[in-house]
């Protein structure tokens, strides 16, 4: 443990993570053996540091180390790159050369981005990781290297392999000891250190102050999907930190540094900023929006199925293909912005469908609309709480205030 400390201080690894304590563990552990190591995870989750950690590590360190990005070298080079050429094996070959595996015999070799290699090269790199051998491009003469070979990719290499771009051989010879590097929307807390950690070096280096994030843009970190992991952590810290005045990040400012959000990845979203009070009804909109969105989710499956089971559409009475429309041509929160009172009713005149279809009916009719659910869900709150209002608000996680005001609303003090 004390070990992994020390390992994360030595190569600016942040996180407590158990997934990433386990993947840099195996990294220590495995760095004394010559085993090859194939780093596996998405972009921008840190793979880079593991193999200089395994490197520094291993009896190896006094020897090079050589980084190749095997998705940077055109096709026609890569070859010569990484196994050398002799004067005159092609055109503008002047005089010979020696490659990364020549050059860094006894130390290590990271190739990262190994997927992109051409099948031609993968039979070379089969070769010299089985028997030491190498032949340099435009010569017979076989050479011999001794070169720890560690591998790095962010794509499914087993569905590369699937396809026929990854030779299979080459695969479980590299992946001898898989190393797994989570991302960043598993680590949960880890993201507050990261944060921070930015923060503070972006205020170093621009010499300003560090920003810091309030309660919900926090839940927003956690919440939100990170595609571009650890590097768009750190990203977008340096655009905030750079072009916020304002040192307090709300949610909204930093919704805004989010970008390309899929629909099913929505982080707490809501988009109406200016509506009077909305900062303290969130809550309840969002455990709204949420359970609405997976309504429509099952709504989608569930006319999907009997559509394609037979029901025609032709059959369907005119609110039917209003509903079948909407479900389908219209997300969930585009609906909440203009709050329309959603009681859809689907009739299916089919025999077949019958009990389904019975199912079907008690769903839709349930009302989709916002002050609805709103509605049913104080009452709702206040009955469990035999009508105790700073239960009900509490359980429903906004203020007395508000439950308050809500009340005389929907006029649930008459
Ligand atoms: N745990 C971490 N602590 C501190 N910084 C990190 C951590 N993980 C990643 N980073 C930083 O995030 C950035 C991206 O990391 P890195 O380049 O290693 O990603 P990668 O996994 O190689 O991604 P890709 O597959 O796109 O090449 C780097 O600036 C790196 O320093
Ligand atoms: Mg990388």
């Amino acid at each position: 443990m004390k070990e992994l400390q020390s390992v994360k201080q030595r190569f600016g690894i942040i996180g407590n993570y158990e997934g990433l304590n386990r993947a840099l563990d195996i990294a220590v552990q495995v760095a004394p053996t010559d085993l090859s190591v194939l780093i596996t995870g998405e972009s921008g989750t840190g793979k880079e540091s593991f193999p200089q950690v395994i490197h520094s590590f291993s009896l190896r360190k006094h020897g090079s180390y050589i980084a190749v990005n095997c998705g940077a070298i055109p096709e026609g080079t890569i070859d010569s790159e990484l196994f050398g050429h002799e004067k005159g094996a092609f055109t503008g070959a002047t005089d010979s050369r020696k490659g990364y595996f020549e050059v860094a015999d006894g130390g290590t070799i990271f190739l990262d981005e190994v997927a992109e290699l051409p099948l031609s090269t993968q039979v070379r790199l089969l070769r010299v990781l089985e028997s030491g051998e190498f032949i340099r491009v435009g010569s017979s003469k076989v050479q011999k290297t001794d070169v720890r070979v560690i591998t790095a990719t962010n794509i499914d290499i087993i569905q590369a392999v699937a396809a026929g771009k990854f030779r299979e051989d080459l695969f479980y010879r590299l992946n001898t000891v898989p190393v797994r590097v989570p991302p960043l929307r598993e680590r949960g807390e880890d993201i507050f250190l990261l944060f921070r950690k930015f923060s503070v070096d972006f205020a170093e280096r621009y010499r300003m102050p560090a920003i810091r994030l309030d309660n919900q843009a926090r839940e927003m970190l956690l919440s939100y999907y990170w595609p571009g992991n650890v590097r768009q952590l750190k990203n977008i810290t340096e655009q905030i930190s750079v072009i916020e005045r304002e040192r307090d990040i709300t949610a909204t400012i930093l919704l805004s540094y989010l970008p390309d959000l899929k629909k099913d990845r929505l982080p707490v979203l809501v988009k109406d900023r200016d509506e009077k009070g909305f900062g303290s009804e969130r809550e309840i909109l969002y455990k709204i929006l949420f359970e609405m969105k997976s309504d429509m989710h099952d709504l989608k499956n569930l006319v999907f199925e009997m559509i394609s089971n037979g029901g025609e559409i032709s059959s369907l009475t005119e609110t039917g293909l209003k509903a079948v429309n909407n479900l389908y041509t219209s997300s969930p929160l585009q609906k909440t912005e203009s709050h329309p009172a959603h009681s859809v009713t689907l009739n299916f005149p089919g025999q077949r469908e019958k009990s389904l279809i019975q199912d079907t009916e008690e769903v839709l009719e349930e009302s989709l609309s916002l002050s609805d659910r709103e509605k049913d869900l104080i009452q709702k709150a206040l009955g469990k709480n035999n009508g105790k209002r700073k239960l009900a608000a509490s359980e429903l996680g906004i203020s007395e205030r508000t439950l308050y005001r809500k009340i005389k609303e929907y006029g649930l003090d008459a």
